[in-house]
């Protein structure tokens, strides 16, 4: 990815990959596992991860995940559409890994050219249901440069949650100034270190968060291919990301936001040894905490179960050791996922019919970026006096 020496400084152990439920009658055995480790670029201070599974044994056919799946998150999609085409006359709009045509559904709504590019054929499907075309595919420099020859250059390159996830980059990087047109810009959005680190959110460490952008770092990384970063904008959403807006180098004046942003993340100490160091004990107190707490409710004879399947929250149980006899269900909305096994820790996916007044005593809330969602959903649960543990940014229980 990047040139430098990456040196570690925080390792999460033996880790499956965090999308990789278990069907029933596979072999559990025949899992993939790797090191889930943390390390940070002593050149140009990129974090990432230092063991890389390979991109297509994350991004599949059959990739569960669907962005679609909170409402918050259809509403930020939909808004943010309207932003990327305001003021643009009959734009050509592509998104690299469209999921579900979640953004581009909005797009394509308005009758304005698109195209999305993702691996998942699935997702693809129900992307298509949107009226959404996508090339299944990676996006990388060749794919763009066809794109480019099939249907012209785009004004508006988007991407969520994908430049952060794919080892290959620099590739998409080349592919994105290749593809984009004169005065066109590059809009993506990620997680953000800066987030990460302030709210111990370990969990955001997963084999598909490759990379951990901090202005600082992305700043090196477009540069490498052409562009520059002209806006940064802190958004709330999944726990605290940025919207980074990159263009050809020198076409457009970049807004004082930067500046401010890196003066922060100096300010705060951000790329600094001390700074990771003491996440990762943070990260270890929190390990700590959450298991004391579960094994205490076990003891108690309380019934414990999770909510939202995340990726996450792979991280979390399998670095925590949490199994069914700790959470004995993990509930979640999402079709795909229902009737598997959480990777690694076998804890069995169960649909929120599974779920309410006097059918658990306490709930691990591992899709704590949705809470607000889940919490006003699930009322009947808590005013019955079911109760919700959380271990962002503490371990707590409401
Ligand atoms: P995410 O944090 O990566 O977006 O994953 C959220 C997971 O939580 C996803 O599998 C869908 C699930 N979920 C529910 O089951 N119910 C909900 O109300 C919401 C918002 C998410």
């Amino acid at each position: 990815m990047c040139t430098g020496p990456v040196e570690e400084f925080l390792d999460l152990g033996r880790q499956p990959l965090s999308d990789a439920f278990v069907a029933p009658g596979e072999d559990p055995s025949r899992e993939y596992f790797f090191r889930l480790a943390l390390g940070r670029c002593a050149a140009c201070c990129m974090t990432q991860l230092i063991e890389v599974p390979p991109a297509e044994r994350m991004f599949h056919q059959t990739y569960p995940y669907r962005s679609s799946s909170s409402a918050v998150m259809r509403e930020h999609f939909a808004r943010t559409a309207e932003r990327l085409l305001a003021r643009r006359r009959d734009p050509f709009v592509v998104e690299i890994g469209s999921n579900d045509g979640v953004l581009l559904g909005a797009v394509a709504a308005r009758g304005v050219r698109h195209l999305g590019v993702d691996p998942s054929g699935d997702a693809a499907a129900d992307a298509a249901a949107r009226g959404v075309r996508v090339r299944v595919d990676f996006f990388t420099e060749r794919i763009a440069r066809d794109v480019r020859a099939e249907h012209g250059p785009a004004d508006v390159v988007f991407s969520a949650n994908t430049i952060s996830h794919d080892p290959n980059v620099n590739s998409i990087l080349r592919g994105v100034a290749a593809l984009l047109a004169p005065g066109g810009e590059f809009v993506f959005e990620d997680p953000y270190l800066g987030s990460v680190l302030a709210n111990t959110a370990f969990d955001q460490i997963i084999d598909e968060h490759v990379l951990f952008f901090s202005v600082r770092s992305v700043v090196a990384m477009v540069r490498r291919a052409g562009l520059e970063l002209v806006d940064v904008e802190r958004l709330p959403v999944h726990g605290g990301q940025i919207r980074f807006t990159a263009a050809h180098r020198g076409t457009r004046p970049v807004s004082p936001a930067v500046a401010e942003l890196l003066a922060e993340e100096d300010d705060q100490e951000l790329h600094d040894s001390a700074r990771l160091a003491e996440f990762a004990a943070r990260t270890r107190d929190r390990r700590r905490d959450l298991v004391v707490l579960l094994r205490r409710l076990r003891d108690g004879g309380a019934r414990v179960v999770a909510y939202g399947a995340t990726a996450k929250s792979a991280t979390v149980a399998n670095y925590c050791g949490l199994g069914p006899d700790l959470v004995s269900a993990v509930i979640d909305a999402t079709p795909t996922k229902q009737g598997r096994l959480t990777p690694g820790t076998h804890i069995p996916v169960e649909p929120p019919e599974a779920f309410g007044p006097g059918k658990a005593d306490y709930a691990l809330m591992f899709a704590w970026n949705h809470a607000e969602e889940i919490m006003a959903k699930e009322r009947a649960y808590s005013e019955s006096g079911g109760r919700w543990v959380f271990y962002v940014p503490e371990v707590h229980v409401v």
